[in-house]
């Protein structure tokens, strides 16, 4: 997410006043440190969906994007193309435009037009999308039955299936998405609600979509179904895992744990669910109270009287941080949510072994002895990567009732001058932090402050986590305009500057770099060698010109594509390009309008499909741009999806 500025936007303020400066030497670290991993080193845990295998990725790769040798041998976007106000896409590739804020999630549900009313938008597909994942119906049998689903045992119906299912799951699936957020002035046309209803509204654009969709004979369409839902603020969740039921998860209003906010990316699990992560949830909090003050752990989660100016605590006193009914409702968010897509009315449930934060992404892989790894990116400036490794295999603590996300150790990384890293625990049992906390509940609750006692390294702002075929961890850290080499400074109790360190050794980093690293005891393990895959300022002025990296998927060819938030260089709008990792060879897919972010990406299982989002075209502003309305409508924009295909696969979506 960035709001408004994409360098200098408030929710990006740093928050953290840990003082962590690993490094007793940084200032000597070389900035265009490029030590080479160890080839092969570590590689562990085998792939997450059933379609990664060699022999398939060879006959795949030629499907989606054509080539085998290069990775990525399709005619780019130019620089001159990209700069363009309407999307451009490779001449090799075609796109259409789908599920947009505001359609109906039913067919023959309310149509999109504004003003919204809150009953109409909670029927709609929200705003700001950004992480997804494409669920392909890859046994129609067991799902028409939903179906079967407990007949099945441990063959779950997305993930499996005979050659011919999956041709089924290539033209139908059901598609879960995040709508992360909408400005007021984009959802409401107004800087402030002035009612609750408008609150409503805008509590009903954020949150998560879920629809069935089919591809019709080229077209993608929604398909009736009871698994479309739409998530928002207002919808009852549940809890789990050492936070649950925790005295500062509870009101004097004791009203029902609701909703979910500001969901940036995702992750998915090897048992099919769906996991949405809140990202800037402290924005949606405000008071008008003078008197009203943060507490240290409201403070170090950026949570003040004014937040993004929502003004959803005008009309809604659930986020009035004054009011003494809802005191802890500010705890109810930060979290790791996983949504079962196949069971409509079950609740989304926060999975608090996971941790507090600003959670970008909570990327799950299987690491070689069957657990579940969950790596995490905490989207602030000097802020850090976290991962969680569930306590036994997935398999046995499923078969055994119990969810991998609920037990297992939480660690933070800290990344080591000399190129090696280390994975501290977060845990009780770790004896220079437990004394801090009453309980792992509390410390899973203010987990930044756990991992500043531990020593975390502070970040340039960790957005999305990938896994690549090889192993290796890639990151995406986006920008940090504020790190400088004068090293520790303070305003107000607010670390605004921890100095470079050898992971992030640009002072300032306008541009982003992504870091990448291979687990050299296996993925469950706590040691790790690291190195910088690319700093984008290098890429300025050349045709692989990008910046503020953001969104990463590395397909399972070892593709890394790459999506952008923020001003891009060389007059470029944000874009999706893809890198070939053994070259660090660089081209761009597609790029997208001006305001907007490209976020968000996912497949069908032959590849021969992507989807991408676009979100916040013009920023809200149909002046900047009315997009998917064309180039000069005074229509207001609306974020959404995009599919893309190979014209020498057909149209779109045959
Ligand atoms: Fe929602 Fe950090 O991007
Ligand atoms: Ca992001
Ligand atoms: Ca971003």
């Amino acid at each position: 997410m960035d709001q408004h500025d994409e360098h200098d936007n408030i929710e990006d303020i740093s928050s953290n006043n840990s003082g962590n400066r690993p490094f007793s030497d940084v200032l000597s670290v070389n900035m265009q440190r490029r030590k080479l991993l160890k080839a092969g080193a570590g590689i562990a845990g085998g792939s997450l969906l059933g379609f990664t295998g060699a022999a398939q990725a060879d006959t795949l790769s030629r499907a989606l994007f054509g080539f085998n040798e290069p990775l990525i041998g399709f005619q780019p976007v130019t620089l001159a193309q990209g700069a363009s106000p309407a999307p451009a896409i490779s001449p090799d590739y075609e796109y259409k435009v789908i599920l947009k804020w505001g359609d109906p999630i039913l067919n023959g549900g309310p149509a999109f037009s504004l003003p919204m009313t809150p009953d109409k938008q909670a029927q709609q597909i929200g705003i700001g999308h950004d992480g997804m994942w494409y669920f392909p119906i890859l046994n129609p049998t067991a799902f028409r039955s939903r179906f079967g689903w407990d007949d099945l045992q441990d063959t779950n119906p997305w993930l499996s299936g005979t050659l011919e299912d999956n041709a089924y799951g290539n033209t139908r699936g059901v598609m879960c998405f995040n709508c992360e957020f909408g400005t007021n002035y984009h959802v409401l046309r107004k800087d402030l609600p002035e009612s609750l209803d408008d609150v409503r509204v805008s509590q009903h654009a954020h949150g998560v979509t879920v629809v069935r969709i089919r591809n019709n004979n080229g077209n993608w369409e929604i398909e009736n179904s009871t698994l479309n839902r739409r998530i928002h603020v207002n919808t009852p969740v549940e809890f789990s895992g050492p936070a649950a039921g925790h005295d500062q998860l509870q009101n004097n209003a004791m009203n029902p744990y609701l909703g979910t906010v500001n969901n940036c990316a995702h992750g998915v699990t090897p048992w099919g669910t769906y996991l949405t992560c809140e990202e800037n949830f402290n924005g949606y909090f405000g008071t008008e109270d003078p008197n009203w003050t943060p507490n240290s752990s409201q403070n170090r989660l950026g949570i003040n009287s004014g937040g993004f100016g929502y003004g959803w605590h005008l009309f809604d006193p659930r986020f009035d941080l004054a009011n003494p009914n809802y005191a802890n409702e500010c705890n109810r968010f930060g979290w790791v949510v996983e949504i079962d897509p196949l069971t409509p009315n079950a609740k989304p449930i926060k999975r608090t072994a996971l941790g507090r934060k600003k959670n970008e992404c909570a990327t799950v892989h299987v690491s070689a002895d069957g657990r579940a790894v969950v790596y995490m990116g905490d989207d602030q400036r000097f802020d850090y990567v976290y991962k969680f490794v569930s306590a036994e295999p997935w398999r046995e603590m499923r078969d055994s009732g119990e969810s991998p996300l609920d037990r297992g150790t939480l660690y933070v990384a800290r990344f080591n001058d000399d190129g090696t890293g280390s994975w501290i625990e977060l845990s009780m049992e770790n004896t220079d932090i437990a004394s801090n906390f009453v309980n792992l509940g509390a410390m899973m609750i203010m987990t930044r402050y756990a991992a500043d006692l531990a020593g975390a390294t502070p970040m340039d702002r960790p957005e999305w986590v990938t896994v690549a075929p090889d192993g290796r961890v890639y990151l995406a850290c986006t920008n940090n305009s504020q790190r400088t080499d004068r090293g520790i400074i303070s305003s107000g109790g607010r670390m605004v500057d921890s100095g470079p360190n050898a992971a992030n050794p640009q002072a300032p980093n306008g541009d982003g770099h992504i870091v990448r690293w291979i687990e050299t005891h296996g993925h469950s393990g706590t040691k790790f060698e690291w190195d910088i895959f690319k700093f984008a300022s290098d890429t300025h002025g050349t045709e692989e010109s990008f910046a503020d990296p953001d969104g990463l998927w590395a397909d399972p060819d070892g593709r890394l594509f790459i999506e952008t938030d923020g001003g891009q260089k060389d007059g470029l709008q944000n874009q999706l390009l893809v890198a070939d990792p053994a070259t660090g060879e660089i081209r761009r897919l597609f790029t997208g309008v001006p305001g907007c972010e490209i976020t968000g990406l996912t497949v069908t299982p032959d590849r021969k499909t992507m989807f991408i989002n676009v979100q916040h075209p013009g920023d809200g502003d149909p002046a900047v741009s009315p997009w998917p309305a064309p180039v000069g409508s005074s229509d207001v924009p609306r974020d959404a999806m995009v599919v893309i295909r190979r014209k020498d696969n057909g149209v779109v979506g045959s």
